[in-house]
């Protein structure tokens, strides 16, 4: 499995006083030169944490950026013309913490389709962030997307109440319909130190995508350190 690495939080912490540190460029640079896959940006339509000149500073690095987006047109205009690594379509609303629950593909799946098509034509990956649900896997079949993210949120809370097996199983059953359909996966959300081991049991997981523990760990031990410990459990 490779490792996607989440580096809102640094932007979120830059962001509280308004200034440049910490700054996510050198953050960036410290991140990459570790054994990971890419980093993740999520431009918010509120930028309450990325902002857009961050996504070009970050790309200028040679990084690998999986952009986390909403199906909006005027993030789309700027996915077109980063071009990123590949997009994760994730739903998205002004209130929430964080992002909740997995994008509703089955009821929006022409639009869909139609949304990721020049992203697709640019050479962008595309990846559907959604629930471990059979009918939505079928509909990213329809989409035509390259990848689905599995939300990991429901089994990392579970994880947390010591009765994770349901949860883990519904993941696993959904990346082997995945695969069935000819659609790649990734995972991602809430997955932390004392969890990610249990995703070897999910076959198939290409990269997984973590972001606020490793921000969380790297405030005791440095970004570095935070970073090989992750990438330590999951090798
Ligand atoms: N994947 C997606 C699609 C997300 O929206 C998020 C949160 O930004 C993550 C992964 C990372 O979640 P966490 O910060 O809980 O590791």
């Amino acid at each position: 499995m490779k490792l996607g690495v989440n580096i809102d939080h640094i932007a979120t912490l830059r962001n509280a006083r308004g200034g440049v540190e910490p700054n996510l460029v050198e953050a960036a640079k410290i991140i990459l030169k570790e054994d990971i896959h890419s980093l993740t940006m999520h431009l918010r339509e509120d930028r309450r944490h990325i902002k857009d000149n961050d996504l070009y500073d970050i790309k200028n690095l040679g990084a690998k950026i999986n952009l986390e987006m909403a199906a909006v047109e005027e993030i789309q205009k700027i996915a077109l013309d980063l071009i990123p690594f590949s997009v994760c379509i994730v739903p998205e609303k002004r209130l929430e913490i964080t992002t909740e629950g997995g994008l509703d593909v089955a009821g929006q799946k022409e639009y869909l389709k139609e949304y990721i098509k020049p992203l697709k034509q640019k050479g962008i990956i595309v990846s559907l962030f959604i629930d471990a649900d059979f009918r939505q896997i079928e509909a990213a079949k329809y989409t035509g997307t390259d990848y689905i993210e599995l939300h990991t949120g429901s089994f990392s809370n579970a994880f947390l109440s010591g009765n994770y097996k349901d949860e883990l199983e519904k993941l696993k059953k959904a990346s082997l319909y995945a695969e069935d359909c000819g659609i790649k996966v990734n995972a991602g959300h809430g997955l932390d130190y004392k969890n990610v081991h249990l995703m070897k049991e999910v076959s198939g997981l290409y990269e997984l995508n973590i972001g606020h523990s490793i921000i969380s760990k790297a405030v005791f031990v440095g970004i570095k350190e935070a970073v090989r410990e992750m990438l330590s459990l999951i090798k």
